[in-house]
């Protein structure tokens, strides 16, 4: 198998990409942040089907890190998500470094307003200020003709929608559904810091999810269905829960019931921490 070709500069990547545009071929654009898992590959998967050409990058962000997060200690291994994306038949890695992303005197920020200050907005300050910014700025270095994204972070999915729309970015934004373990475990970069039995309680997250968006769709109220979520997910083993929401998709704004969507997307959202790790999850309505 042949190493994956790496390059680090906006220049470089700009070239390549512009290369296979020159010769009509179709580019897919994967943003990561490395330790890459099956949840990765199937983005790599989504794009390799609908383009010709398919680039991976590999940034941990530090803007989308609070004080008190874990940009320090996150997973880093290049080598090691190289050969994974070689293997899944990537074309080409960017993976820039911090001076090449934010240059000294960058100030320049993306903020999609409302959608990205509800839920993990609420929890992480600042924190979908830092994707917006980053991935926008990924989004025109490459200028792919699309851009793929797990519904594993939805409220993510949603706010880089928006980013797109509202700046008008040439590149059609995809959601990839969610790679679970076989225990309802979604597949995280995090989930690596989970001890034994904080491993054995976690899919309790996606349960409880289920359990909730299965009431509300037979009719239910979902504020009952949540209060019994956070009881299930305490009794399992999580020491605090962030929240747990049912949201119309489109705007993420807090229904109560299966009518007040009016026919839209619903979708059922959870954030909770097992010891020193905080879990994020989603489920259609
Ligand atoms: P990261 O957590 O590395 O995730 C990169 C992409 O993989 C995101 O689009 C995420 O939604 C998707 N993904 C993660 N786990 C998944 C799973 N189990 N199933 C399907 N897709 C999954 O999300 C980020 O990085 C960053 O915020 C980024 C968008 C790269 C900006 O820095």
């Amino acid at each position: 198998m042949s190493a994956l070709d790496v390059v680090r500069t906006v220049a470089e990547l700009r070239e390549r990409v512009a290369a296979w545009h020159r010769a009509d071929e179709t580019v897919g654009l994967v943003p990561t942040m490395g330790a890459l898992h099956d949840g990765h590959m199937a983005l790599v998967a989504a794009s390799r089907s609908d383009c010709s050409r398919t680039v991976a990058t590999l940034f941990v962000n530090p803007k989308q890190f609070g004080p008190n997060e874990d940009f320090e200690v996150y997973p880093r291994n290049e080598d090691e998500d190289s050969a994974k994306l070689a293997a899944a038949g990537a074309d080409l890695l960017f993976a820039p470094g911090v001076a090449e992303m934010y240059p000294a005197g960058h100030s320049t920020t993306v903020s999609v307003g409302p959608l990205g200050e509800v839920l993990e907005g609420t929890f992480r300050p600042g924190f979908f200020t830092g994707v917006a910014t980053v991935v926008t700025k990924l989004l025109v270095q490459a200028l792919a003709d699309r851009g793929y994204f797990g519904e594993k972070d939805f409220q993510q999915l949603q706010v880089i929608r928006r980013l797109a729309r509202d700046l008008d970015l040439p590149t059609e934004i995809v959601g990839v559904p969610t790679v679970r373990e076989s225990d309802g475990l979604a597949m995280s970069s995090r989930n690596a810091y989970l001890g034994e039995a904080e491993r054995a309680a976690a899919p309790a997250l996606h349960g409880a999810l289920a359990s909730i968006a299965a009431a509300v769709r037979s009719g239910g109220s979902a504020v009952e269905a949540i209060a019994e979520g956070e009881v299930t997910l305490t009794t399992a083993g999580f020491d605090r829960v962030d929240y747990l929401a049912v949201v119309d998709a489109g705007d993420m704004r807090t229904v109560s019931t299966l009518a007040e969507l009016e026919g839209r997307p619903g979708r059922v959202l959870g954030a909770a921490h097992l010891g020193s790790t905080r879990l994020i999850d989603n489920l259609p309505i």
